[in-house]
């Protein structure tokens, strides 16, 4: 499901506006087996945030942007010349500058390079704040609803998309069985977790309760296109020190490997939690 003639089927699927702009991109990395990953996974955002209610000319805070700039990208398509979304990301920036230059975007974007567990916004700002598959990094339920109580400190409105710990389908549960392997990858490479296990729906509904918001809207929706991104690399695997834990991480990288080669990976469902602030 990679090439550019399946590209084309589904992004002629779309508004024809957002399409031109996604065939603006290059390919990534050409020798990759997925070149188009960065397209689908733009399609798939693209398909979240309709759900967000985004107007043209607003002005957006996106939470944990990432370093290729996939949400911020129809982001900041969604809202129009005249909005603006202000993507903040603790660290990872590596591509954003050249693909929002490549989507011709770039002017409506400000980058900045902070933790949103304590953003440096004196007032509300935003017309809304997203965070759309980044509440995976945030580590911990604590960060977590720090970071939420920030959006809705600054924000009347959030938006947090993240996909479900449900498969279906046996692409589903390849995706979720690779996907479960990189908290434990991370931890043992750095004694830190990332990419830590997807929440329930009632977990997520529960954080942004906790964290101040009066949940407006919670529900799983279904994605139906192909997933690439929970793949760790071997190699990062093989340089785990713990040779116990090196080991058996291999065992279970190998079986689950394999059945990504089998059935391919496909998108979670995503879990949607729209929230207002609650009056104080
Ligand atoms: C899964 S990635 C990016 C997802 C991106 N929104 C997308 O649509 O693909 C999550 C990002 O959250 C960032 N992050 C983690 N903790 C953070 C924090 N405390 N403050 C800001 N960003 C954070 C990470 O650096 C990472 O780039």
């Amino acid at each position: 499901m990679t090439s550019r003639s399946e590209l084309e089927t589904k992004l002629e699927k779309i508004d024809s506006e957002f399409a031109e702009i996604i065939r603006r991109i290059p390919k990534r990395d050409p020798q990759e087996p997925t070149p188009f990953w960065l397209h689908f996974e733009m399609i798939e955002r693209y398909k979240v945030l309709r759900e967000a209610n985004i107007e043209k000319g607003m002005n957006i805070l996106e939470v944990g942007s990432g370093a290729h700039a996939i949400t911020t990208t129809v982001l900041a398509y969604l809202v129009g010349d005249r909005g603006r979304v202000v993507a903040v990301d603790i660290g990872r920036w590596r591509f954003v500058n050249e693909i929002l230059a490549q989507a011709g975007l770039k002017h409506r974007v400000f980058p900045l390079a902070h933790d949103a567990t304590s953003l440096p916004l004196q007032y509300e700002c935003f017309n809304l704040a997203v965070v759309i598959h980044g509440v995976r990094s945030f580590r911990n339920e604590t960060t977590i609803t720090k970071i939420l109580k920030e959006m809705l400190r600054v924000s009347p409105r959030i938006f947090v998309a993240e996909s479900l710990p449900i498969a279906k389908t046996k692409a589903q549960k390849a995706h979720l069985e690779m996907y479960n392997l990189r908290e434990e990858i991370f931890q043992a490479r750095s004694g830190q977790k990332d990419d830590i296990h997807y929440l329930p729906l009632d977990k997520l509904t529960e954080l942004v309760e906790k964290a101040g918001g009066e949940v407006t809207d919670s529900r799983m929706m279904e994605i139906d296109q192909p997933h690439f991104l929970a793949c760790v690399p071997r190699g990062l695997v093989e340089k785990i020190e713990d040779e116990e834990i090196r080991e058996d991480l291999l065992q279970r990288w190998e079986a689950a490997y394999t059945k990504l080669q089998q059935h391919g990976e496909e998108h979670l469902p995503v879990g949607i939690v729209k929230a207002k602030r609650r009056p104080a």
